[in-house]
């Protein structure tokens, strides 16, 4: 992938940021099937929406997101930014924000469907098309026109410094997650 690549052949941080978006592309693609198959069979299965819904937290909003946010974000947060990509790094953390709230929503309606609500059907689907709507329109925000121009304000060694620190980053998260588990499982102990 050359265009990824810097002056010096080193890989830059959005590298890896721009792999992971073509494994959301991919979930989110089985999620629009999902939900033309629910809206034709008037069925959903909670487990599916359950394991996008972890996913899409997991993966999409705590480790990619993440590392947008809590790494390249806040570092062009100490750059002298053009207006535009000021108001464009301003509108991708809104979104991040909006998909959040869509996701606490859809997985609140898939537990009540689950739990014999039947009028949460629609609120399922919604939600479904909406982030299946949302997210290719994001990254391709963000693929195309955002994260390569965005990294002319980097030295190599500020790219570098980037890239490794997601590297850190994502090595914490399988830990956060697995402790959550053992804490959840603690607290519903009899
Ligand atoms: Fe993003
Ligand atoms: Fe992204």
């Amino acid at each position: 992938m050359k265009s990824e690549k810097g002056q010096k052949g080193t890989m830059m941080p959005i590298g890896p940021m721009m792999i992971e978006h073509r494994l959301i592309e991919r979930m989110l693609a089985v999620a629009r099937r999902e939900l033309e198959r629910f809206t034709r069979e008037k069925y959903l299965e909670p487990q599916f929406v359950r394991e996008l819904v972890d996913f899409i937290r997991m993966y999409a909003d705590r480790c990619h997101h993440g590392k947008e946010e809590d790494i390249l974000f806040r570092e062009l947060g100490k750059k002298e930014l053009s207006p535009e990509h000021r108001a464009a790094t301003d509108e991708l953390v809104r979104e991040h924000r909006w998909a959040r709230g869509q996701t606490r929503e859809l997985a609140e309606a898939a537990e009540r469907y689950a739990s014999g609500e039947e009028e949460a059907f629609v609120t399922v689907l919604a939600r479904l098309n909406a982030l299946t709507e949302f997210y290719p329109k994001h990254i391709e925000k963000e693929d195309k026109h955002y994260f390569l121009p965005v990294m002319r304000y980097f030295s190599d060694e500020e790219k570098e410094a980037m890239l490794q620190e997601g590297y850190d980053f994502d090595r914490t998260l399988i830990h956060e997650k697995y402790q959550q588990v053992v804490e959840r499982a603690e607290g519903a102990e009899g």
